[in-house]
């Protein structure tokens, strides 16, 4: 049997016997290096700590509940796969702002690492079906004295969320406080450094600000596409009006007058601008530019992984969201309607947080309202494009040191 060293034995056996007879064979084969003074498995995982966690403070109370053990090993569990993924964002981002994004083979990574985060998500989703094996009673049991401890202080989660970058401004108000009153004063200088840090959002911005194809005086793609789209326009009237009048033909004419609306919006700056003070947008004129770009021509060599990585960033965000729906769905069915131990309104409070204030990408999203029919986009000569092949060059300072960050 393959699988783990430290128990591939033990599983196979039953009796004490033939664990005794293991232990003798282990040891033999250097599976159990404790005698030899190796590392083992409970030493290298730091298990002694890890497993010793569990303080019910029911049973501190004299009144041990069975299933607080569980509600501990989840919340520890979450925090346990929080971490990763801030270990993972860290070193996105990190790549990100030491430049070797511009070797564009560090992507690759960039990539992988934000798929990694977007698997975790995945699981996080799921987990809370065991949780859910608890019934509201079984909760009720030790509700009262887990207070005034709350999720809402979960210092790994709102780092997460900075991190990523929602915006402080979009948070929902609870009970009137700022999100970090919750914290200790270490925790709180923590979560200011992360709000002054570069987010994801914002170096995803100027990665994509970077596209190349956009420049005025090269491909031209954002002038290209403008001329075009509104020549397609123009023309698609000029048919409409050839028909003889009918409600289909106002229909279609209300249509594309619509249309037009539509994109007179998109390719206007002063309005984008707008959107984007009041917080309906969240990336710049330019990088909004490119990330169309790369949508539209996703499956030329360059723009590949470029757009495996906008798909990512959408499903982090998509689930996310998902998170925040099943966790307030689990918490209505725990305490309906009752205040948090945290001091909120509770299901209400964290109801309101299910809504696109928390969604960082939210421009890509948006951007599936500006796609066109394939023969719209401006057409690409790669012998004439050739940025759609050559990656762009790194700057020697990137070149010179590793490719990538410290691994
Ligand atoms: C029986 C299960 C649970 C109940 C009843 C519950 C209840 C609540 C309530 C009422 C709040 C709002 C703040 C407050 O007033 O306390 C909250 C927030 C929170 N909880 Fe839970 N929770 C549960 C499980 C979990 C689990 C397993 C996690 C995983 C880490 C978690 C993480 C959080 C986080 C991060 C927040 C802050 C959310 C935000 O402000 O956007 N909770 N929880």
């Amino acid at each position: 049997m393959s699988g783990c060293p430290y128990f591939q034995k033990k599983l196979l056996s039953t009796s004490k016997q033939h664990l005794k007879d293991e232990e003798n064979d282990d040891s033999q084969s250097g599976i159990n290096k404790a005698s030899k003074g190796g590392l083992i498995y409970g030493d290298y995982l730091q298990l002694d700590k890890i497993v010793t966690s569990q303080v019910l403070q029911s049973e501190l109370k004299g009144n041990k509940i069975h299933d607080e053990h569980l509600f501990i090993v989840t919340h520890q569990a979450y925090e346990l796969w929080f971490k990763q993924v801030l270990w993972e964002l860290d070193s996105v981002r990190e790549i990100f702002i030491s430049g070797h994004v511009r070797d564009e083979r560090n992507m690759l990574k960039v990539n992988n690492r934000i798929h990694r985060v977007v698997m975790i998500f995945r699981l996080l989703l799921d987990q809370f079906a065991v949780l859910e094996t608890m019934t509201a009673l079984d909760f009720y049991d030790f509700r009262e004295y887990l207070s005034p401890a709350s999720g809402f202080q979960s210092l790994q989660f709102r780092l997460l969320e900075n991190k990523i970058g929602v915006p402080h401004n979009q948070r929902v108000p609870y009970n009137r406080r700022h999100y970090r009153d919750n914290f200790r004063d270490q925790e709180n200088e923590l979560l200011v450094h992360s709000e002054k840090e570069l987010t994801l959002l914002q170096l995803v911005e100027q990665w994509l600000e970077r596209t190349p194809g956009l420049e005025e005086d090269g491909f031209n793609f954002w002038g290209k596409l403008e001329t075009n789209i509104f020549e397609r326009l123009r023309r698609e009237k000029e048919n409409i009006e050839q028909k003889p009048a009918s409600d289909m033909k106002e229909e279609m004419m209300a249509e594309l007058i619509k249309q037009r609306d539509l994109f007179l919006s998109l390719f206007d700056e002063k309005r984008h601008d707008h959107l984007l003070s009041t917080g309906q947008r969240r990336l710049s004129y330019k990088a909004l530019q490119g990330a169309l770009m790369i949508y539209f021509y996703r499956e030329e060599p360059r723009f590949q992984v470029p757009f495996q990585l906008l798909t990512s960033l959408m499903d982090i965000d998509t689930l996310m969201t998902k998170w925040r729906y099943n966790h307030v769905c689990m918490v209505h069915r725990m305490i309906g309607s009752k205040d948090g131990t945290g001091g909120s309104s509770g299901y209400h409070y964290l109801r309101s947080t299910v809504s696109d204030r928390y969604k960082v990408f939210v421009d890509l999203f948006n951007l599936a309202t500006f796609l066109v029919p394939r023969d719209w986009v401006p057409k690409l000569d790669p012998s004439e494009h050739t940025f759609l092949y050559m990656a762009e060059c790194c700057d020697s300072s990137y070149c010179s040191s590793s490719s990538d960050d410290s691994d």
